[in-house]
């Protein structure tokens, strides 16, 4: 996180409270968001697309109603993909107005409760679902529903294959080169209670290399194109391309992510040049960062409880290091080799550093947190370890796997920041306090 530091014997300090007294209060495994981090990335990106209504933050890379109200605060847009996540939107009070539900197989329950609170845009997935859309919407030419168009604009995103979506052969969106996308729009613009408002495409997540994205641009704005020599009246309402998520974030110190400013100066200029060669009306540019707001600034901190020294072939020496979570609150390494990086967060140690491997508390080798790091030969029973970067997909993926509770999470603000109520402890002006309660007994 932005507001992490040491505190002066060496225990890690987040938003300016001691890691130590954090999980004294909170227990551990403690997932602890700091609130200016996680809102001066919603600005970062308002301030780089022009405005925060153009940024649908990702609900899918983690959501809970403390979020709900500070992306509602920060003027941001919101995607949801399934009804849990838009109700949990509309309890927290988000404007219906400003989300976008997604989904590659929304349920009929699901598009009656979008259409019925009048949300901002279905992004359409299918022929099915433009069908049952048209069964829903029939009453509703005086006031239609507005609706993009998910394309799968062929990109082979360099990122894992489980979270790349744009090459064709996966299940999300309908295919540019096959046709089928630009037969969607003419079946969405032929229905009187749906209102083409824009086109979508999300390339994959976790992606560091702009030209993705701009290919995507170049071909959405081309798809832009055929729809409106066919349908010339539909150059008026397709006013959005939204160019979905993905922008990947630091996990280690070897990755090196751009900014969203440069991502977006990019991009709208592609789409503006594009568009203006074309004689189209130049539409907004929008994006749906998930991990890039959620994802840095975020730590786990966990408890070690058992240390043990493998001799490997060759003669060297690998620390398994066992922590209290694991892939229950964390499946990425174990799912998709991602990496993160850890440090002793109770105090500071000048000890050796010793090639180690932190796991968590399951019952499968695979369970995994960091596969490969070095922390003080001096690492003990009981110290703190964090995780960095464990924002986004790691509580929102969590499980109750081998019967063990979901952690906490607790968000913490300097002085000055944040601006919620509800305080557990106070330092110095900093605040923490619990915005997902640790599971009990009595929940599972
Ligand atoms: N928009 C759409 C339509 C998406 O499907 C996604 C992510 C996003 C936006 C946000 O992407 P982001 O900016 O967070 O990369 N569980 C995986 C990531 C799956 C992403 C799914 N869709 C992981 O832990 O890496």
């Amino acid at each position: 996180p932005r507001g992490a530091t040491r505190s002066q014997d060496g225990a890690l300090n987040l938003a300016g409270l001691d890691a130590r007294d954090l999980t004294a209060r909170h227990g551990t495994p403690l997932m602890v968001i700091d609130e200016a981090d996680f809102r001066s990335r919603c600005q970062d990106f308002a301030d780089a697309f022009g405005g925060a209504a153009s940024v649908h933050y990702a609900g899918k890379a983690f959501l809970c109603s403390e979020i709900v109200r500070w992306l509602a605060d920060e003027g941001l847009s919101l995607d949801v993909c399934t009804s849990g996540e838009l109700r949990l939107a509309l309890r927290a009070g988000f404007p219906p107005e400003r989300i976008a539900l997604h989904g590659s197989n929304k349920s009929d329950a699901e598009l009656a409760m979008a259409v019925q609170h009048r949300i901002g845009a279905i992004v359409v997935d299918s022929f099915h679902e433009i069908a049952r859309l048209a069964g829903l919407v029939e009453d509703r030419a005086s006031d239609p529903v507005p609706v993009m168009i998910r394309v799968t604009v062929g990109v082979e995103a360099h990122t894992h294959e489980f979270i790349a979506t744009a090459h064709e052969d996966q299940k999300f969106g309908f295919s540019l080169t096959g046709g089928d996308a630009a037969e969607a729009a003419r079946r969405v613009l032929a229905l009187s209670g749906l209102r083409l408002i824009g086109l979508h495409s999300h390339i994959g997540s976790q992606i560091f290399d702009p030209s993705g994205f701009e290919v995507a641009a170049h071909r959405v704005v081309g798809l832009l194109r055929t729809i409106v020599e066919e349908f010339p009246a539909a150059a008026d309402t397709i006013t959005t391309l939204d160019l979905g998520g993905g922008l990947g974030i630091a996990y280690t110190s070897d990755d090196d992510p751009p900014a969203p400013d440069v991502m977006a100066k990019s991009l709208i200029e592609i789409v503006t040049r594009e568009c203006q060669l074309a004689g189209l009306t130049v539409p907004a540019v929008m994006v749906e960062p998930g991990r890039a707001i959620a994802g840095p600034g975020t730590v786990t901190l966990y408890e070690v409880g058992t240390i043990k020294d493998v001799t490997l072939d060759g003669g060297l020496t690998r620390r398994y290091v066992s922590v209290d979570g694991g892939m229950s609150d964390n499946i990425r390494t174990a799912l998709y080799d991602a990496e993160y990086t850890v440090t002793l967060a109770s105090r500071s140690s000048d000890a050796t550093p010793v090639l180690s491997r932190v796991v968590g508390k399951h019952c499968e080798s695979g369970d995994i947190v960091v596969r490969e790091c070095y922390l003080p030969a001096d690492l003990a029973i009981g110290d703190l370890l964090a995780v960095a970067a464990t924002g986004a997909y790691c509580y929102a993926m969590s499980s109750n796997y081998n019967r063990v509770p979901r952690p906490a999470v607790v968000a913490v603000s300097g002085q000055g920041t944040g601006g919620s109520a509800g305080t557990d402890g106070a330092a110095g002006g900093a605040t923490d306090r619990v915005v997902l309660r640790r599971e009990t007994d009595d929940d599972l």
